[in-house]
C-alpha cells in the first residue's frame, strides 16, 4: 500500500493562485471566466488549461501568441509562488504525512505542475516524498493515468495498491484510469467518481486511512 498525492489544492493552497493568474489573463483577453469554469482547469496541464480558456472565449490565436500567454500566466503564478512559506501547507497535511510515516507507508507526489519541485521546496516538504512525478516527466496529462502509474512504478508498488488523493475532476479520472483507489478533496457533487470525498484535507477521517492500511 502506498499513497500518491496531487499537489495543487491537496498539499498546498496554490489552486487559488492558478485561478488568480488565469483570471488575470482572461480579463486581459476579454474572456468571461468564473470559479465554475476554473473547476475544469484544475489538474489539467498548463497548455491544456490555456486551450480551455481560449475555447471559453471562442478565441483562436497563433502558436506564438499561445506561447506568450503561457509564459505570462506562469510569470504571474510564480510571483505568488515565490512568496510562499510553510504557512501554505494545507491544514491536515502534516498530520496525515506523520501518520503515514509512523506506519511505514510510503508516498509520492503525482502532479501536473512543472513547478512542483520548486513549490515543495518553498514549503519545506520536498525531502519527505519517496518519489516525485511532475508535469516535466509525463507525455499525457491527467485525466490520462500516466502520472500516477509512473508514481507507482517509482514507489515499486502495484497500481491497485495505491491510494490517490486529488482535488480535481481530471485527477480523479486519472486515478480511476490507473486502477487506483481515490480520495477526493472538495465537493461531492464535483468529485463523485472518487471512492470517498472529504471537504478539506483536515477533514480526512484517520479511521478511514487506518482501515485502508489494515485491509491491505
Ligand atoms: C495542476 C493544477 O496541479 O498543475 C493546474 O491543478 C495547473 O491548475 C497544472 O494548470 C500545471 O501547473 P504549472 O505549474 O505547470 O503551470
Ligand atoms: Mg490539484
Amino acid at each position: 500500500m502506498a499513497f500518491i498525492f496531487d499537489l495543487d489544492g491537496v498539499i498546498v493552497d496554490t489552486a487559488k493562485y492558478h485561478y488568480l493568474a488565469w483570471h488575470q489573463l482572461a480579463d486581459r483577453l476579454g474572456i468571461p471566466f468564473n470559479k465554475a469554469d476554473n473547476e475544469r482547469l484544475k489538474g489539467v496541464s498548463r497548455v491544456q488549461s490555456l486551450e480551455l480558456l481560449l475555447s471559453l472565449g471562442g478565441r483562436r490565436i497563433s502558436a506564438a501568441e499561445k506561447q506568450q500567454y503561457l509564459e505570462e500566466k506562469n510569470r504571474q503564478y510564480l510571483s505568488f509562488v515565490h512568496k510562499m512559506t510553510t504557512d501554505e501547507i494545507l491544514p491536515g497535511v502534516p498530520a496525515l504525512l506523520d501518520f503515514l510515516d509512523a506506519n511505514h507507508i510510503r508516498y509520492a507526489l503525482g502532479s501536473a505542475s512543472k513547478n512542483a519541485a520548486l513549490i515543495l521546496q518553498k514549503v519545506g516538504l520536498y525531502e519527505r516524498f519517496s518519489a516525485i512525478v511532475d508535469g516535466n516527466e509525463v507525455a499525457q496529462a491527467k485525466p490520462a493515468p500516466e502520472v500516477f502509474l509512473l508514481g507507482a512504478q517509482k514507489l515499486k508498488v502495484q497500481a491497485q495498491d495505491c491510494v490517490v488523493v486529488e482535488d480535481a475532476i481530471a485527477g480523479v479520472e486519472a486515478a480511476r484510469a490507473a486502477g487506483m483507489k481515490c480520495i477526493g478533496i472538495g465537493d461531492k457533487e464535483v468529485l463523485g467518481k472518487a471512492d470517498i470525498v472529504f471537504k478539506e484535507m483536515a477533514d480526512i477521517d484517520i479511521n478511514y486511512i487506518k482501515n485502508l492500511i489494515n485491509n491491505d
